[in-house]
C-alpha cells in the first residue's frame, strides 16, 4: 500500500528497515542526525503534516497538540508508554494515538531480570572493581549478595510485560506474588499469588518489580511509606517509569540499608539522575534499555507504520489508545 503523498515527521532517527518502509510509503520527514527537536522546532515542522511518530522523549503536553495543524489526525507513537502524550487534549482535538504494545514484552522483560540479578548478585560494584583493577581476588565473605531462588518475588503491575517477567522469575525458582487493579483469569495468573492492595503485595515479599504504567495514581507509588511496609533488606526494580518512585525516599532507604539494593532502568526527569544514585554501590544501573534489541526497536517501528497504514486506509489502528 502506497500513502506517498501523506507527509509523516519522525521525531527520531529510527533503524535503518524502518526509515525504509516509511520512505517506502510515505513523504517522511526523517530525523537522520538523531537531535532531539524542542517543542517550538516541532511545531514548525509539523505545520504541513498529516501524522506524527513521536517517542517517549517528546513532551506532547496540551500546549503542543493545541497548536497541531487541523489535518494531522494521528499520532503513531513509537513505544508502549504513553505518559508523554496528553490523551485529553488528543481526544479533544479528535487526534487518534497509537502505541506499539505487546512487541517490547520479552526485551523488556529480559531487562528486569538483569536488573533483578544485578542488583541482586551486585554486577554493577563487581564489574567495577574489575575493570578498575582493583580486584584483589577471590575471599569466602567479600561481595556477598543475595539469591533469588526460593524468594518472595512481587510483582506491581501484571500487564504483558510483568508476567514475561514472572516466567522468567518462575525458572529462577522464584515464588511470584502480584498486585493489579484486578485479579487476573487462572491462565494469566500461572500460580501467581493475587493481594488485593500494595499493603499487602509489600509486606508479603523481599523482592518487588515495578511494572505499572505511569499515571496520576501510581505517581510516586514507592514513597517513605510503602517503602516501610517491604521487609529490611528488601531489593527493587524498575523497569516501568521514573515517575512511579519517590527518588529522595528511595535514596534515604537504599543509604540507610531498609533497601538492600536497587536495579533502575528509568528515571525521573531522564536522562538527568538524581545525583545520589550514582553515589551508591548498591545501585544497578541502565540507561532505559527496556526495548533496545534490533528484532524490538524493529518491530516497534513496523507497529507504528501498521498503525498509520491502518488509519490512512480508512481502518480502525490496532493500537489505538485514543
Ligand atoms: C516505551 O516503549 O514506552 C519504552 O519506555 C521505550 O522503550
Amino acid at each position: 500500500m502506497s500513502q506517498q503523498n501523506k507527509k509523516i515527521v519522525i521525531t527520531r532517527k529510527l533503524p535503518d528497515t524502518v526509515e525504509a518502509r516509511l520512505n517506502r510509503h510515505y513523504d517522511a520527514l526523517l530525523n537522520k542526525t538523531d537531535r532531539l527537536y524542542g517543542s517550538q522546532e516541532l511545531e514548525q515542522l509539523v505545520q504541513n503534516a498529516d501524522a506524527l511518530l513521536p517517542t517517549v522523549t517528546d513532551k506532547l503536553d496540551s500546549d503542543f497538540i493545541n497548536g497541531l495543524p487541523e489535518g494531522l489526525k494521528i499520532i503513531a507513537n513509537f513505544g508502549v508508554g504513553y505518559d508523554h502524550i496528553n490523551l485529553d487534549a488528543a481526544r479533544r482535538h479528535g487526534i487518534v494515538v497509537t502505541n506499539t504494545a505487546g512487541v517490547l514484552t520479552d526485551a523488556t522483560a529480559e531487562i528486569a531480570m538483569l536488573l533483578l540479578l544485578g542488583a541482586a548478585r551486585r554486577a554493577g560494584e563487581g564489574h567495577v572493581l574489575v575493570s578498575t583493577g582493583r580486584w584483589q581476588g577471590w575471599t569466602p565473605t567479600a561481595m556477598l549478595g543475595r539469591q533469588l531462588a526460593g524468594q518472595k518475588l512481587g510483582i506491581l503491575g501484571m500487564g504483558r510485560i510483568g508476567r514475561a517477567f514472572a516466567k522468567r522469575a518462575r525458572a529462577f525458582d522464584m515464588e511470584i506474588h502480584y498486585h493489579n487493579p484486578h485479579r487476573l483469569e487462572p491462565h494469566l495468573e500461572q500460580g501467581a499469588q493475587y493481594h488485593a492492595n500494595i499493603r499487602s503485595l509489600f509486606q508479603n515479599v523481599s523482592f518487588l518489580s515495578l511494572n505499572a504504567t505511569a499515571t496520576e495514581s501510581t505517581q510516586h507509588i514507592l514513597n517513605a511509606r510503602s517503602l516501610q511496609l517491604l521487609p529490611h533488606g528488601a531489593i527493587i526494580v524498575n523497569t516501568a517509569r521514573g515517575d512511579l518512585v519517590d527518588d529522595d525516599a528511595l535514596i534515604n532507604a537504599l543509604k540507610n540499608g531498609r533497601i538492600a539494593a536497587a536495579g533502575l532502568d528509568v528515571y525521573t526527569g531522564e536522562p538527568r539522575i538524581h545525583p545520589d544514585y550514582l553515589k551508591l554501590k548498591s545501585v544497578f544501573l541502565l540507561p532505559h534499555l527496556g526495548s533496545a534489541t534490533i528484532e524490538t526497536r524493529n518491530a516497534m517501528g513496523f507497529k507504528a507504520i501498521d498503525n498509520l497504514d491502518a488509519f490512512f486506509a480508512g481502518d480502525e489502528p490496532p493500537d489505538r489508545i485514543v
